[in-house]
């Protein structure tokens, strides 16, 4: 009887259900917000070299994210293919996160040093060259622009106000590390990097 009241009344349907999710909502991130494990960085994990960061805004911009996960799963299949599963503390410079579930293409969280520099470059900018069946887009233009060191400077410092452990000379250097670098050597180097902290063997 009472949930035929419920039903009707629209009105207080509502606040239940929002309450109840809010609940479950509670009960899900609150513990995770305490667990050290996942909101710590791994044992000698660093942020991301200047060019790597650089790299990982293009990738942002681009939308590679669309297609692409960095979220390994912990099911056998996905170990098997990429390696170790994804631990929460790898994203922990991650801002924003590249988790998902979106895969038109591979995950990428493992994908560092699985092909040589130049393969990732014939295949950003002409995916068909080196793989013929791929729908990926080409993005051509990478090759061509050229990172803007003070922007990555800015960036740097920035996350380190956010408290990313960058010290003020790694930030002083970083506008001679990416300077006269194309946005391609960025996101090359970006994704060579990915998977530098993953555990051996899956
Ligand atoms: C419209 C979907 C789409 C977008 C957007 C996209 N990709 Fe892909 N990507 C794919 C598909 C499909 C494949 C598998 C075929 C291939 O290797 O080209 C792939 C493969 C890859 C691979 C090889 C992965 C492996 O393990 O073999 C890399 C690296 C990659 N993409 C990087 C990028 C980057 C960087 C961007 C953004 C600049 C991007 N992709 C944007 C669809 C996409």
């Amino acid at each position: 009887m009472a949930h035929g009241k419920l039903e009707k009344n629209i009105g207080l349907l509502a606040v239940l259900v929002a309450i109840a999710v809010s609940l479950g909502g509670l009960a899900e991130i609150v513990p995770l917000m305490y667990q050290a494990e996942a909101i710590k960085p791994l044992p000698g994990m660093k942020p991301y070299p200047a060019l790597e960061l650089a790299g990982r805004d293009v990738y942002v911009r681009e939308g590679c994210y669309n297609c692409h996960s960095q979220m390994v799963r912990t099911l056998r299949f996905e170990t098997e293919r990429y390696g170790h599963y994804s631990l929460a503390g790898e994203s922990v410079y991650d801002r924003p996160f590249q988790w998902g579930s979106k895969r038109t293409g591979p995950d990428l969280a493992r994908v560092g040093g699985r092909y040589s520099d130049d393969w990732h470059r014939v295949h950003l900018i002409d995916p068909r060259a080196v793989v013929p069946e791929s729908n990926m887009p080409a993005f051509p233009w990478l090759e061509r622009n050229l990172v803007d060191p003070e922007a990555v400077q800015l960036r740097m410092s920035r996350l380190q106000k956010l408290g990313d452990p960058y010290t003020d000379e790694e930030i002083e250097a970083a506008a001679a590390e990416v300077e006269g670098r194309t946005e391609l050597d960025a996101v090359v180097a970006y994704l060579q990097g990915l998977g530098r902290y993953a555990p051996r063997g899956s």
